[in-house]
């Protein structure tokens, strides 16, 4: 891989041991997977932020670190919401770890925007090359935006981002953005619901694995948008996807499409994923609610009041400047906290059936809290969490 002189200077050890070992680790990535050389990026977004998932050993490489991001760079989500842990309910002692894991990160130059959302609080373009690590903020940056990111690991996002610089590979090479296979939607002439949205990139996630999808047959609006592809991202590993006449590169490109299989889904493979609902606790919030969301929670919780833990998470940028609503949806006894969500966050370890309306959270809430659970639209949430 060619790497300017600054680059050979960085990585013979001149600009400190950090900047050297960061550079080795985006060096070794290049080799790996082909890159001729390293690409300037916009932005940086870092996975690895909660205690539950780095632990002990995340947490002692972080602080043995020493330098400073030179692009801007924001964390994923931790553990708890870092202001209202206590109301959270939060064991301290893990408040604590995390607290020390904010702090390794604030020292690195990382913003403590703990969000999977980093395209609600920075602006990202199209064609920009940038570095993010969680897959559903990867998915709507290269589909809905048409950016250009790999899904980066945490140790590789961090890189980047004290670099400042990724290797150009994969996802940021236009040939490598194509679609792999046609996805024909015909079963639903109604419109669909973001968790309906959520259900079908849960579906269509486990049937086309890796491959580059080309939607036929749905017209999303931005949310919706995101709940596919967070979806598609956590059940198969879709980095990128096109909708026919809707995201950037479809509209851009004249795709080739009669050579691709092709797969045709069905509303009962959907339907039959909206089971009986009853739950301990609801969470919202996967990825973290858009200013449109919470506008809508706000009016389906109206003049009620929860009867189970209503939690809803959203980026604090985007909490900050929806007060008003975010303190209509508080009056029923919901809350909306900023930083975390229900699959970081130990504390919804304590339940045992949780309801969420994110086909995300469906594919990983099982396995990350071992509770039960079940996808129902928004109406659905409120009415179980009210009645
Ligand atoms: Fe975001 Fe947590 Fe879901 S990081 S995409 S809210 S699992």
């Amino acid at each position: 891989m060619e790497l300017e002189p600054e680059d050979e200077r960085i990585l013979a050890g001149e600009y400190g041991e950090t900047r050297q070992k960061m550079m080795e680790i985006l060096v070794a990535l290049g080799k790996v997977f082909g890159a001729d050389r390293l690409v300037q990026i916009k932005s940086a977004q870092v996975s690895g932020a909660s205690y539950k998932t780095i632990g002990k050993f995340g947490l002692e490489w972080l602080e043995h670190l020493n330098a400073r991001a030179v692009v801007p760079a924001v964390l994923n989500p931790i553990g708890m919401p870092r202001d209202r842990w206590e109301e959270m309910d939060v064991d301290p002692e893990f408040a604590d770890k995390q607290n020390v894991v904010i702090s390794a990160y604030e020292r690195l130059g990382i913003r403590l925007d703990c969000t999977c959302t980093p395209y609600y609080i920075t602006s990202p373009k199209f064609g920009e090359h940038l570095a993010w690590s969680e897959s559903s903020a990867v998915s709507y940056a290269n589909s809905v935006i048409g950016a250009l990111t790999n899904r980066e690991g945490g140790p590789s996002a961090l890189a980047a981002a004290i670099i400042g610089k990724t290797p150009c590979y994969g996802l940021h090479l236009t040939r490598n953005r194509y679609p792999q296979i046609a996805v024909n939607i015909q079963a639903f002439k109604n419109e669909l619901d973001i968790a309906q949205y959520g259900a079908l990139g849960y579906h269509i996630g486990k049937l086309v694995g890796n491959r580059i999808p080309y939607f036929m047959g749905i017209n999303p609006d931005f949310d919706q948008l995101k709940a596919l592809g967070a979806a598609m991202a956590a059940t198969g590993a879709v980095a990128l996807y096109h909708v026919k006449g809707v995201t950037p590169e479809a509209k851009k490109n004249l795709f080739e499409i009669s050579n691709l299989d092709s797969i045709t889904v069905e509303s009962r493979d959907i339907n039959q994923l909206f089971k009986p609902i009853s739950a301990e606790a609801v969470a919202v919030g996967c990825p973290h609610c858009s200013p449109e969301e919470l506008r809508n929670i706000a009016v389906l919780l109206l003049g009620k009041k929860v009867k189970i833990p209503f939690y809803i998470f959203a980026a604090k940028g985007v909490i900050d400047a929806n007060k008003e609503i975010v303190e209509s949806i508080e009056k029923s006894g919901a809350r909306v906290f900023a930083d975390t969500c229900m699959v970081v966050s130990p504390i919804m370890e304590r339940y045992r059936s949780i309801m969420v309306n994110s086909g995300k959270a469906l594919a990983y809430v099982p396995d990350m809290c071992g509770a039960d659970t079940q996808i129902g639209t928004i109406k659905q949430c409120v009415a179980v969490a009210t009645s």
